[in-house]
């Protein structure tokens, strides 16, 4: 059947007005641009990090939501530790009232080969990467169910994942492994429980130039994330933002168990 009802001349896109949203790893880097910019289409943001230090630098992400004439709340959470994942999640409901909108963000990193891989940081860097994901999922869907639906959605869930968990991390075997988990995690999260209108998507980044220091401003690897993206420069924070922001918002309709890359052609080429 067709739709021929009109479409209203004047929308208001991607409006966020009055939705709660939790961005986990949210103090820096992606994380702090996606709460930046659901703030600033009227999210209610519960920022969720072990701190609220900035790794590239400048004032806390509430504070600065603040500045930008926003709203943003603070909640140390370790993603690791499951009483205080839970507890994020029951203490934003106590606040707000209710949750919309899950960003699973937070990361670690320890580049490392299988032969260089220690047993206790392949389990950290799944422990955080994969299993906080998880945590914060499960936690947040219990939630989501219980609410009433708006606009056919009951909650959303935007879970980061990464190129390299669709093709090999080079000498990154835990990180790559991690992120490959948590694409598979979000096709499967949205196929049980897209019945009970929970909706779970992707971004993967490219290569995107946050504070990270060490083997990501390696100017090898720099040079090598250059020649291997067809749009020629590294991707921003915002870059990223702005795709999360689109998946959290209603505009996003039918769309779910998908990986959105933001990637400048990383993996087209
Ligand atoms: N930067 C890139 O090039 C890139 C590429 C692909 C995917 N990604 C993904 O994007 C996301 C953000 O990356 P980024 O570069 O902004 O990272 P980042 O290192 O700049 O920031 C990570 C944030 O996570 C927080 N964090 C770490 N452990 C935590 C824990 N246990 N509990 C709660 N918070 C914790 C940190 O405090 C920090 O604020 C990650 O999921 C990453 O895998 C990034």
């Amino acid at each position: 059947m067709t739709d021929i009802s009109p479409i209203p001349s004047v929308a208001v896109e991607m409006s966020m007005a009055g939705k709660v949203c939790i961005v986990t790893g949210a103090a820096s880097g992606i994380g702090r641009a996606i709460a930046r910019r659901l703030a600033a289409q009227g999210a209610r943001v519960v920022i969720a990090d072990l701190t609220t230090d900035v790794i590239e630098g400048g004032e806390p992400t509430a504070e600065l939501i603040a500045r930008d004439g926003h709203l943003a709340v603070f909640h140390r959470t370790d993603v690791a530790v499951t009483a205080q994942v839970d507890g994020l999640i029951a203490d934003t409901v106590a606040r707000f009232g209710r949750l919309d909108v899950l960003v699973n963000n937070a990361c670690i990193r320890h580049p490392r080969p299988l032969l260089e891989l220690e047993e206790q940081d392949w389990w950290r860097i799944l422990d955080v990467n994969l299993s906080g994901v998880y945590r914060c999922c499960r936690a947040a869907i219990r939630q989501m169910v219980r609410q009433a639906p708006v606009n056919e959605t009951r909650g959303r869930i935007i879970n980061l994942s990464s190129q390299h968990g669709l093709i090999a991390a080079p000498d990154d075997l835990a990180y790559g492994v991690s992120k490959a988990g948590v694409d598979y995690l979000t096709r499967q999260i949205a196929t049980d429980y897209a019945g009970r209108k929970i909706v779970c998507n992707a971004v993967a980044p490219g290569k995107i130039h946050t504070g990270q220091g060490g083997r990501a401003t390696d100017p090898a690897v720099v040079e090598r994330a250059l020649r291997r993206t067809p749009w020629r420069r590294l991707g921003r924070p915002d870059d990223v933002a702005r795709a999360v922001l689109f998946l959290a918002s209603d505009d996003a309709s039918f769309i779910t168990g998908a990986t959105l890359m933001v990637d400048g052609g990383w993996m087209a080429a």
